[in-house]
Order: structure tokens, then C-alpha cells, then sequence
């Protein structure tokens, strides 16, 4: 029988559990190592899921079209149909799902095993999408109680880490073993950095007492940083009733920001990567129209906090490339405290179930 173990909700008991879930999850290390060897010839890969699974599957498409070079696409399950006669048998289709039993993602399971080889992601084993695949990983966070995904959403990514390293290794030829390494040693670490950016909980929870009236978030991010956005943004929506929405950095300037007003909260993503100046731009850009600034950044990122309202900065020693991995914690414990101080319940908000099994 599931307890909360002395914590008032499941939910924040299962974001302290995610420090365990990346131990937990990367046993599954040779499962995959043995699949991505048998998967044979791929020359495309088309990630489907709905929700939180889907925010997860943008970012193995970053990872594999900038590692490896297969065109890779995220579908929206339910929208999947659409797409069918596209794949072929060198396809390979990826099923990332929590609960293994949502009705859109299993209908699409079922289209896709008549074209295409099948790899389903799960976390609950022997379920519909782990039986129905041709190949299954099971992501091993054990049983998430809170409606809202957070060490299930951890779990999937660090599966999905796990294949893009095994992939590189195979597939490319040039950067493979190079890049092998530099994430293995990084997930070597992670278990690491997510005890660091636990004790941020008091921290995290003031700046949600300021903002917890706040009508509307907005949520930016470049490159791996984008998706990390959209589920900070969605749990903020699923949990708070606040109207949140996510924006790829650069495309916040083609519309968005025409929303931006005095003290309009704006949570930019903004790890140390390749997209940093870029990132650093629009963040400007939002703070000089009166836009309230909260970065979650590097530690050792000093002008960011001159140009933020509130920073929450993250170890530095984090490679950014698993930066998915690590600044969507904050955000987690972040809409936690935002509900938590609007008097809701976390665990069962309203209008939203686990899984939805029904179309
Ligand atoms: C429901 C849940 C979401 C979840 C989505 C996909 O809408 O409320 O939290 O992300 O289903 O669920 P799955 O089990 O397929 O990952």
C-alpha cells in the first residue's frame, strides 16, 4: 500500500523520491544497451505521447537530431492517425507513457505496429503499451500517486538519455564514443546535483508566496531548455489553475510579449548552453518592458541576477546537456508551493485523472 511516509501529499514526496528514481532508473542501463543492438536499421524516429510523456519525447528529438542526425518527430498521440502513412519499416516509433494505459497513445501503438518497428517507454510494467510493443524499457520510478507526472516525467527522460547514449555510440561515427561518455558520466553524477536542488524547497516556496495571485505565467526556454519549459508551465496549469503558457525563446518575440506587462511573472530557463546569449537576450527584453523575471540559471552565472527579479541557480558543475534533467525540479517544487499557498490540493486537482483510458 502506497503511504505518504510522514509527507502531507504524495506529490511533493514523490519529487523528493527523484534523487532514488535516477538510481532506480538507470539499472535499466544493459536493457537498453541490449535493445538499441537489436533495433537493426533506423532512418527515422517518431516519438508519440500525450501530456507530460510528450514534453519528455521533445526532448529525445533535440538530443537525437543533434547527436545523431535521424529526423525525429514528436506527435501528439491523439493526432498520431494522421501521420501513419508516412512510416515505413526502417521507421523505429517510440511510446513514452506513465501509466502504459493511455487510450490515445495504445490506439497509436496499434497503427504503428502494422508499418513500423515499436519501442515502448512505461512505467508500469506488464501494462497494455509494455505488452504490445516490440520492444518495451520499463522506466522504473515506481508508483507516482500525484495526478501531475514528476519522478515518472525524471524516469522517462533518463530512459531516454540512456538510448540516445547507446545510439550515439552505435550510430555515430565521428563524436560517438565521445559523446557516449560525457552522458554516462554526467547521469554518473545526476543522483548528485538532484539532492543539491532539493533544500531549495524554502527558497522556491517564497518566491511563491509573491506570486501566487499572479493571472497569468509565461514560461521560456531555447533548445533542450525549450520542453523543460513546457512541462514547468503545464504543471503549473494542472496543479495552480493558473493560465500558464510555454514559448520557445525566440518565438515569444513573433506575438507572445505583446502580453508582457508590469509585474507579469516570466520563468526563463536559462542553463549555461549554446543558446545562452540568446536566451539572455529575450530575458532582457522581458525585463525592460516590466515583465517580472524569475531565471533559474547556473550558480556561477553572475550577470543573471542583475537582470532577474528572482534567480534560482543551479550547481554549475552540471553539464548542460542534461540540463533537462535537472532545471525542471525547481519548476516542479515551484507550481507545488504556488497551490500549496492558493489552499489547493496537489494530489487530486480538479477535472484531471491519472490516466486517461477512454477516448
Ligand atoms: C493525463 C495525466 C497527465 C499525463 C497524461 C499522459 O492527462 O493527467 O499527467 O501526463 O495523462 O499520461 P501517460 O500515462 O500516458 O504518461
Amino acid at each position: 500500500m502506497d503511504e505518504k511516509e510522514g509527507y502531507d501529499f504524495f506529490t511533493i514526496k514523490e519529487i523528493n523520491e527523484e534523487s532514488l528514481t535516477v538510481k532506480n532508473t538507470l539499472k535499466e542501463k544493459s536493457k537498453v544497451e541490449k535493445i538499441v543492438s537489436n533495433i537493426g536499421n533506423i532512418d527515422r524516429i517518431c516519438f508519440v505521447a500525450c501530456g507530460t510523456s510528450y514534453h519528455a519525447s521533445i526532448v529525445g528529438k533535440y538530443l537525437i537530431e543533434d547527436l545523431i542526425a535521424i529526423p525525429t518527430e514528436v506527435l501528439i498521440a491523439s493526432e498520431f492517425k494522421h501521420s501513419a502513412k508516412t512510416l515505413t519499416k526502417n521507421t523505429l516509433s517510440i511510446f513514452l507513457s506513465q501509466s502504459g494505459e493511455t487510450a490515445d497513445t495504445l490506439k497509436a501503438l496499434k497503427i504503428a505496429n502494422r508499418f513500423s518497428k515499436t519501442l515502448s517507454i512505461v512505467n508500469v510494467e506488464n501494462s497494455s503499451l509494455a505488452r504490445e510493443a516490440d520492444y518495451n524499457i520499463n522506466t522504473s520510478a515506481g508508483s507516482e500517486i500525484g495526478i501531475a507526472a514528476t519522478k515518472s516525467y525524471l524516469s522517462q527522460l533518463i530512459c531516454i538519455y540512456l538510448f540516445v547514449a547507446y545510439l550515439t555510440k552505435d550510430k555515430n561515427e565521428k563524436n560517438g564514443i565521445k559523446e557516449f561518455n560525457r552522458i554516462m558520466d554526467s547521469l554518473d553524477n545526476l543522483q548528485e546535483f538532484i539532492e543539491g536542488i532539493l533544500p531549495k524547497e524554502e527558497e522556491i516556496k517564497e518566491i511563491a508566496k509573491k506570486y501566487k495571485n499572479a493571472q497569468n505565467f509565461f514560461f521560456l526556454g531555447r533548445g533542450l531548455s525549450y520542453p523543460t519549459a513546457m512541462e514547468g508551465s503545464l504543471k503549473l496549469k494542472e496543479i495552480s489553475y493558473i493560465h500558464a503558457e510555454a514559448y520557445a525563446g525566440g518565438e515569444f518575440r513573433h506575438g507572445p510579449i505583446a502580453l508582457i506587462e508590469k509585474g507579469v511573472p516570466v520563468v526563463v530557463v536559462i542553463p549555461k548552453d549554446e543558446d545562452y546569449e540568446d536566451s539572455l537576450s529575450i530575458l532582457k527584453e522581458v525585463k525592460s518592458i516590466g515583465g517580472d523575471v524569475i531565471a533559474i540559471a547556473s550558480c556561477n552565472d553572475t550577470a543573471i541576477k542583475s537582470e532577474s527579479d528572482e534567480v534560482i541557480c543551479l550547481n554549475e558543475k552540471i553539464d548542460p546537456i542534461i540540463s533537462p534533467l535537472t532545471y525542471v525540479v525547481p519548476l516542479q517544487l515551484l507550481a507545488f508551493h504556488i497551490c500549496l499557498t492558493k489552499g489547493l490540493d496537489p494530489d487530486n486537482p480538479k477535472n484531471l485523472t491519472k490516466c486517461v483510458a477512454n477516448d
